[in-house]
């Protein structure tokens, strides 16, 4: 089991819980996934990245889950803290979780690992438009403003944490077509209710939701 550091930048309630559960898995030690199975060039990978919204019933296994977590906002350099996706003046706001029919993990990029948040299926309430439920993984990205204060007013730190969470969906896109997953960015989300089905603090404005899947 990998060391938990300290989560100074999350609230209370989260860090007790990160704490308290046991990662659901975990990357290699430095957090970085080891040789992956053959795969496409990012010129091939662009060549085939679509919008995918219609998903077959099989699931997406934890290892691949949580390399895809590792892409979207996954540590590539240890040394410095630093993630596969850039970010505001390297804010590094994002809180990436993932619904499954299973409940709700929040990915930890410095333990690279993914702990439980919630039991309870949550992925028919992130969005009014029902294509998003019927994928198996459901990624959630959430912005901590506080980490986008420098940006200015409410609206220009939202702005930010839009284009943020916006380049990591493109790391999963990329990451779909790389291993024949079908995916979709989805702005047309329910923002309340996933702030309510989160326990979301003020601080915490969820941006995107982007379904992920094997396409039917
Ligand atoms: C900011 C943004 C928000 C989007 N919101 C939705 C959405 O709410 N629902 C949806 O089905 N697709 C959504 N999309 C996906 C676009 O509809 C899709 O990228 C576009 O139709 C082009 O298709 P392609 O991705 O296959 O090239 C969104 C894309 C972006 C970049």
């Amino acid at each position: 089991m990998l060391q938990i550091p300290p989560a100074n930048n999350l609230p209370l309630s989260r860090r007790s819980l990160l704490l308290t559960a046991g990662p659901i898995f975990a990357l290699s030690a430095k957090g970085i996934p080891a040789a992956t199975p053959p795969e496409l060039t990012v010129t091939e990978a662009l060549r085939q990245r679509r919008s995918v919204r219609a998903f077959s019933d099989r699931k997406i296994d934890p290892a691949l889950l949580a390399e895809l977590l590792w892409a979207v906002f996954g540590i590539n350099r240890p040394k410095e803290g630093l993630h596969t996706v850039p970010s505001w003046r390297g804010a590094a706001d994002l809180i990436v979780h993932a619904a499954t029919e299973d409940g709700v993990v929040v990915f930890e990029p410095d333990a690279a690992a993914a702990r439980v948040w919630k039991a309870e299926d949550i992925r028919a309430q992130l969005s009014p438009q029902p294509f998003v439920a019927t994928a198996p993984v459901c990624l959630i990205f959430v912005s901590d403003l506080r980490r986008l204060k420098a940006a200015g007013p409410a609206d220009q730190q939202q702005l930010y944490a839009m284009v943020d969470a916006a380049m990591a969906s493109q790391n999963a896109y990329l990451f779909a077509a790389a291993r024949g997953l079908g995916t979709c960015l989805v702005g047309g989300i329910s923002r309340e209710a996933i702030a309510g089905a989160l326990g979301l603090a003020r601080h915490e404005f969820a941006t995107f939701v982007q379904p992920i899947g094997w396409p039917a």
